[in-house]
């Protein structure tokens, strides 16, 4: 997808660098090939390696797709182990990437992990460290869209609040529908109040697993999509009107605590997030992003109890 543009926009030439360990050295080279024999007009280069100093050397973007991904019951344990993982990584970006290189962490547990490298690689400016939830974001549109019987295009300004996780809040009391010139709040549009407080919310936050459920494996292509979502809106400006879902470093936003990569409506411009200000919070949505950030809390308390 990023060699065909659809990151960075159809006229953008890329470098790809690929990052695996060592016994996935032989599959890498395969992915190598593939990536040649495609013949991509953008793609000047591959480099596939599993020397994570040279996958990090001058990159200008890094997509952190390595971790052990989160399962039922993972504690410490998980969070430790992608503490090794993110030292060495987020050393190498520290030292060897672009001083401006933009950082989009997925990998599960993927706000904390985004913290982890925070640590790491402190010259990295934190405005730079994010974290997917644009992936929930897109599901959140998709629900509203199937329950309304209109296009997904149509739908805009959902929100995901805190974390990707089970936890995290779909907030449509902002999102809007496109209807010729103009645009109707999803509120008036949905007959069922309700639905939006339970359905809609479940929904949103156990589409991950029920894609486990029934691939056997993680959700793939509708990742890596959100994962271009997120990073071409980022580098290119959001559509006017549209504000979008990201993980991004908390100065205190909506009473958040700062210092956590939480959720929040952002817009972007010339390369840079700002946090949609002055939106209105009821009670509802107030105790579902105060229990989520809780949730960050003590993940980050369980992250840097591992650190150093
Ligand atoms: C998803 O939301 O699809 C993934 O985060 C699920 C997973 O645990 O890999």
């Amino acid at each position: 997808m990023i060699a065909e543009g659809a990151m960075l926009g159809p006229n953008q030439p890329v470098i790809l660098h690929l990052l695996d360990i060592e016994p996935a050295s032989e599959i890498l080279k395969g992915v190598k090939m593939e990536l040649m024999d495609g013949a991509f007009p953008l793609l000047k280069d591959v480099i596939a390696t599993t020397d994570v100093i040279e996958a990090c050397r001058g990159v200008d973007i890094a997509i952190m797709l390595g971790g052990f991904p989160r399962r039922k019951g993972d504690g410490k344990d998980l969070i430790f182990k992608n503490v090794g993982i993110y030292k060495a990584q987020a050393s190498a970006l520290d030292q060897y990437a672009d001083p401006n290189c933009k950082v989009l962490v997925v990998a599960n547990p993927a706000n904390t992990n985004a913290l982890i490298l925070k640590e790491y690689a402190p010259s990295i400016p934190e405005e730079n460290i994010t974290s997917l939830t644009r992936l929930d974001h897109n599901r959140a549109l998709s629900q509203i869209s199937e329950n309304l019987k209109v296009h997904v295009g149509d739908v805009r300004n959902a929100i995901i609040w805190g974390n990707h996780s089970s936890n995290l809040y779909p907030d449509a009391n902002h999102a809007t529908v496109d209807i010729g010139a103009g645009h109707k709040p999803v509120k008036e549009l949905i007959a069922d109040d309700q639905w939006l407080k339970t359905e809609f919310i479940t929904n949103v936050e156990q589409r991950g697993q029920a894609i486990v459920n029934a691939r056997r494996l993680s959700s793939a292509f509708s990742t890596a999509s959100a994962a271009c979502d997120h990073m071409r809106d980022w580098i290119l400006g959001t559509p006017k009107g549209t504000w979008v879902s990201m993980g991004v470093y908390s100065d205190g936003s909506y009473g958040i605590q700062p210092g956590l990569i939480y959720s929040f409506p952002v817009t972007c411009k010339k390369g840079e997030w700002s946090i949609v200000q002055g939106l209105k919070i009821d009670e509802f949505s107030r105790e579902k992003m105060d229990a989520v950030e809780r949730e960050l809390i003590e993940e980050k308390t369980m992250a840097y109890s591992c650190l150093h």
